[in-house]
C-alpha cells in the first residue's frame, strides 16, 4: 500500500458566458461558454486505503454528503482505487460554481498522482462541468461541457456573492424559454483588458432569466454588484445562484468585497483572481 497522501484544490468554476445553443435528443442542452477559475475554492486530500472513506470538513461543510452521493466518491470509484478522502469544504453547494464537479476533478487529478497513470474514466460522465474542471484554467466549453478548448487569458478580478439558495440545474433548463440561442460571438485576440471586457459585455448567461424567474433574489444580488464601486460587469455564474462582478485590479475586488460582507452579511461573498 502506497501512504502518501496527495492534496488537490478544487477551485470555483466561473462561467463569464454561457450560451445555450441547442438540445439534443437525450435532453442534454448544447453549450457554449468561456469558463475561468478562481483561487477560491476547495480542497481534498487523499491516501491510498483498504476502503473508501471521505470526511467533509469546513466552514460550508454542512449538508454535504459524506458518502456515495458525494461526487468525490464517485470519482474515485471511477477510478477504480479505495481511498480514504478529506473535502476541505469552502464554496457554497448547487451554486452555480462547480463546487461538486470541481471537487470529483480535484480527486481525478490527486489520484492520477498517487498512483501514476490517467484515469480510466470520461471525465463527462461524472457531470457534464467535470471536464473543463480537469482543465482547471481558462477554458471555452462547447457541446454538452465535452468539448473543452484551453485559452490563454490575462488573470481578471472578481467578486463572487450567493445569496444562500440553491438552485436545482434541471429546474432552469427547464425554464428556459429559447434553446437555440447564439453561440459566444468571436473572441478578441487582442486589446487587452479592456478590449475582453467589451467583447463579454456583448455576450449572454441565458440561464439568468430562468433562474431570476426561480429565485427572484439573484435579481436582488445582481443589482447589489452592480452598485459596487468600480463594478465593470456583472453577471450570473452556471444556473446560479452565484453572480459576480468584474473589477480593473484585485485591490478594487478586495475593497468591494468588504463592502459587500459589510452591506449583505447574510450573503456568501468572496474577492478573487481568476485564471
Ligand atoms: O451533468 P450535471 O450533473 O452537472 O448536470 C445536471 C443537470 O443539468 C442534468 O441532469 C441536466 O438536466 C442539466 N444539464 C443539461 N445540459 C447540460 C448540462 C446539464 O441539460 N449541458
Amino acid at each position: 500500500m502506497n501512504g502518501r497522501q496527495v492534496a488537490a484544490f478544487a477551485p470555483a468554476k466561473i462561467n463569464l458566458a454561457l450560451h445555450v445553443t441547442g438540445q439534443r435528443d437525450d435532453g442534454y442542452h448544447l453549450l457554449d461558454s468561456l469558463v475561468m477559475f478562481a483561487d477560491v475554492g476547495d480542497t481534498v486530500r487523499l491516501s491510498d486505503a483498504p476502503e473508501m472513506s471521505l470526511e467533509v470538513t469546513g466552514p460550508r461543510a454542512a449538508g454535504v454528503p459524506a458518502d456515495r452521493r458525494n461526487l468525490c466518491w464517485k470519482a474515485a470509484e471511477a477510478y477504480g482505487c479505495a481511498v480514504a478522502m478529506t473535502l476541505d469544504k469552502h464554496l457554497p453547494a448547487a451554486a452555480g460554481i462547480g463546487g461538486g464537479s470541481s471537487d470529483a476533478a480535484a480527486v481525478l487529478r490527486a489520484m492520477e498522482e498517487l498512483y501514476g497513470r490517467p484515469a480510466p474514466v470520461d471525465p463527462v460522465t461524472l457531470g457534464a462541468d467535470v471536464p473543463v474542471c480537469m482543465v482547471g484554467h481558462a477554458a471555452r466549453m462547447s457541446g454538452i461541457g465535452d468539448h473543452v478548448l484551453p485559452l490563454f487569458m490575462a488573470p481578471m478580478y472578481a467578486v463572487l456573492v450567493n445569496p444562500g439558495v440553491e438552485v436545482p440545474t434541471p429546474a432552469v433548463f427547464k425554464a428556459l424559454s429559447r434553446k437555440d440561442n447564439p453561440p459566444m460571438s468571436e473572441m478578441p485576440e487582442g486589446g487587452g483588458q479592456a478590449a475582453a471586457l467589451d467583447w463579454l459585455g456583448a455576450q449572454r448567461n441565458d440561464l439568468q432569466d430562468p433562474a431570476i424567474a426561480l429565485q427572484p433574489v439573484i435579481g436582488d444580488v445582481l443589482a447589489a454588484l452592480a452598485e459596487l464601486a468600480g463594478a465593470r460587469l456583472v453577471r450570473m455564474s452556471g444556473s446560479g445562484a452565484t453572480c459576480f462582478a468584474l473589477f480593473d485590479d484585485r485591490p478594487a475586488a478586495d475593497a468591494a468585497a468588504a463592502q459587500m460582507q459589510q452591506a449583505r452579511p447574510g450573503w456568501w461573498s468572496a474577492a478573487c483572481t481568476l485564471r
